[in-house]
């Protein structure tokens, strides 16, 4: 595992899920964390499970559709470790009452989706930029996802987000490139996480058994198989690429639908 001693991360969305397992990946590196979520209890338990870890982890409530909560917390990242070296945007919603074609999807859950998961990548990356650029570059991860570039049955906003997310990559990629910033996206398959496990009332047996069937590999991911992906994008390891994607999906977007 590379060694991010000293680095200033923020993660959107890191009490839970692939988020927290991102979070708790950079605390044990040696990162310092500043998590950034809407639910406390989950933020407390992801300071708490780093305990002991070489890095540290910072949680703040911050809502990042807001662009208060988001120039919040780049100001507080720079007054706890004097500024932003890697961002991941990785927050997202795909609420259950939002599986609706477009013309019986209400416009306020459109706008919702929409600022969760686009815009905050948006802000988040509005006041980071030139923290990073002071620091002499970064590195910008945004968390996608294959609905963002294959599609379900209505999930219009969650598939317009995450396409979105995909083109906002190769745009901030290309506009930052000069100040040693590099960003890339990650496109997760189905993982098991409270976001997916919504999608079965909760049933993670089900959700595991159901989600196998449609992955190459036979079975559904895990957040720290996200998390191990996101922390190599971010390393010098991966210092020449920029402007891309990652598919860490078991091999979903290989197949094709002829394949059965
Ligand atoms: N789990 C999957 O199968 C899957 C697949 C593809 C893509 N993704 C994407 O991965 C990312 C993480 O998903 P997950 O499955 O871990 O979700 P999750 O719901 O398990 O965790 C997301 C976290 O974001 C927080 N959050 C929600 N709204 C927020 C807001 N406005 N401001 C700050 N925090 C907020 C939640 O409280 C939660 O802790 C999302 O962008 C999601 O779209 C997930």
């Amino acid at each position: 595992m590379a060694d991010f001693t000293g680095k200033a991360v923020i993660v959107t969305g890191g009490g839970k899920g692939i988020g927290r397992a991102i979070s708790l990946a950079f605390a044990s590196a040696g990162a310092n964390v500043l998590c950034a979520d809407v639910d406390d209890p989950a933020g407390q338990e992801v300071v708490d499970a780093a305990s002991g870890a070489p890095g540290t982890i910072v949680y703040q409530h911050a809502d990042v559709a807001t662009s208060a909560a988001c120039q919040g917390l780049v100001e507080k990242a720079v007054g706890l470790w004097g500024g932003v070296d890697i961002l991941i945007n990785n927050v997202g919603i795909q609420p259950l009452d939002s599986y609706l074609p477009a013309h019986e999807l209400p416009e306020e859950m459109w706008d919702r989706i929409i600022n969760v998961n686009l815009k905050s990548g948006f802000l988040m990356t509005k006041y980071a930029a030139p923290v990073m650029k002071k620091r002499d570059g970064g590195v910008i991860i945004n968390t996608a996802s294959v609905q963002g570039l294959q599609s379900a049955q209505n999930i219009p906003a969650y598939a317009a987000s995450k396409g979105g997310m995909l083109s906002l990559t190769r745009q901030l990629a290309l506009d930052y490139a000069q100040d040693n910033i590099r960003v890339l996206a990650v496109n997760p398959g189905t993982i098991e996480t409270p976001l997916a496990a919504a999608g079965t009332g909760n049933d993670y047996a089900k959700l595991r058994q159901e989600g196998a069937k449609a992955h190459p590999l036979g079975r559904i991911g895990k957040p720290e198989e996200v998390a191990s992906v996101v922390l190599f994008l971010a390393s010098d390891g991966a210092s020449f690429m920029t402007g891309e994607y990652v598919n860490v999906d078991g091999g979903l977007m290989a197949k094709g639908a002829w394949a059965e």
